[in-house]
């Protein structure tokens, strides 16, 4: 399969059937971010238990590949310590940069690469992971 086509399925279909869409009811953690280009904005939901990420949600409003994004951001981290999250969020801006990445998590993710050609839609694809660099590092303060 082209990577074209892999990345509009991946995008298409994690924007149709969002994984971790909603409010966690018992959150420790809520970071909203707007992206600056648009006001598209995302409202991140981290439980944090331990040190670990051990549950994800998200709201927003924001295109197919902001949301998208989101949807496989938050089913990656799941379960994953703070140090391994953002370890990701690297991971995550060096496909951004165009540099081949795998991530054994999510392969879907990988799909994302494919906003390199579009380069204003970088900052669609990186908003989530961004809310997600924030919340972390608010937690270290
Ligand atoms: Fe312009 Fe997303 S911010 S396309
Ligand atoms: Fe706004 Fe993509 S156009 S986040």
């Amino acid at each position: 399969m082209q990577l074209d086509d892999l990345y509009r399925r991946v995008i298409m279909d994690h924007y149709k059937n969002p994984r971790n869409r909603g409010k966690l009811a018992d959150e420790s953690v809520t970071i909203n971010l707007n992206n600056p280009t648009c006001g598209d904005r995302i409202s991140l939901q981290l439980q944090v238990v331990d040190g670990k990420v051990t549950d994800a949600r998200y709201e927003g409003e924001g295109c197919s590949i902001s949301m998208s994004s989101a949807s496989m951001m938050t089913e990656a981290i799941k379960g994953k310590t703070f140090e391994e999250a953002l370890s990701m969020a690297d991971k995550f801006s060096s496909l951004m940069k165009g540099e081949p990445v795998e991530f054994e998590e999510l392969e879907d993710i990988e799909a994302l690469s494919g906003v390199n050609k579009f380069p204003a839609r970088i900052k669609c694809a990186t908003l989530a992971w961004n809310a997600l660099r924030k919340g972390i590092e608010h937690r270290h303060d």
